[in-house]
């Protein structure tokens, strides 16, 4: 979800305004994809290196993270939603994290939506932190090093479980994937949208739908 600074820049408005606004896209978005019977939906909240912005801004949005968890949990739950956190959510202020559980407590039993938001999230430090794992259990004699196959690595990440991304949508005409779900992304299809995030709605979603609609998805093996 990108584009909230450009956003609120492009109308005179401080930062915190695009931020608020993106809050609002994403809860358009969640409808959008409720709408369109998307199963599993992952939104980039906050980066890893996200903490490296001006302090303010830091706290600006943990504020709106705080203020949108409170705010939007019960709709949430009523609509079928189901939420997942992923990232290192040990580095929130502990009244955030214990809403975020409480969340995904309250959330667990529904199927309609899964609803992952990954919060203070890095692809590397998720691998660096799997490898990790899996060297413990060897060091302590309770994994042979041959069983470490790609599906044992995938059941340390924070993903464990989940389906790998089908499509991932970048938004604010950039093209990178600025370290999100590196090892998860691996066959995803890519989507560009100049749109910025503030303005993303329904209709954006479903372009976005259609062009991975039109692509013909391989994964590495001969055209038929
Ligand atoms: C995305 O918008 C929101 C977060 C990364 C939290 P940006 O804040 O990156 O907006 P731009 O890229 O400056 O427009
Ligand atoms: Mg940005």
């Amino acid at each position: 979800m990108d584009g909230n600074g450009r956003w609120a820049a492009s109308r005179h408005l401080p930062r915190l305004a695009g931020h608020r606004e993106g809050a609002r896209a994403v809860r358009r978005t969640i409808e959008a994809a409720i709408d369109q019977g998307i199963g599993w939906l992952t939104l980039y909240a906050f980066s890893s290196e996200n903490w490296r912005r001006p302090q303010a801004e830091v706290t600006d949005l943990t504020g709106l993270l705080r203020q949108y968890i409170r705010s939007e949990l019960a709709e949430l739950a009523e609509a079928g939603v189901r939420l997942r956190i992923i990232g290192e959510t040990a580095r929130f202020p502990a009244d955030i994290r214990a809403d975020l559980r409480a969340a995904e407590a309250r959330t667990a039993g529904n199927t309609r939506l899964n609803l992952t938001i990954a919060l203070s999230y890095g692809a590397r430090a998720e691998l660096a932190a799997a490898a990790r794992a899996l060297a413990r259990d060897v060091r302590a004699g309770t994994r042979d090093p041959e069983t470490i196959d790609e599906a044992a690595l995938a059941r340390q990440l924070f993903t464990a479980g989940m389906p790998d991304p089908d499509l991932l949508i970048r938004t604010s005409g950039e093209r990178r994937l600025s370290n999100f779900l590196l090892w998860q992304c691996a066959y995803a299809e890519f989507v560009f949208q100049d749109v910025l995030w503030p303005d993303y709605d329904a209709a954006r979603l479903a372009e976005a739908l259609a062009e991975f609609a039109g692509r013909e998805r391989r994964f590495g093996a001969r055209p038929g």
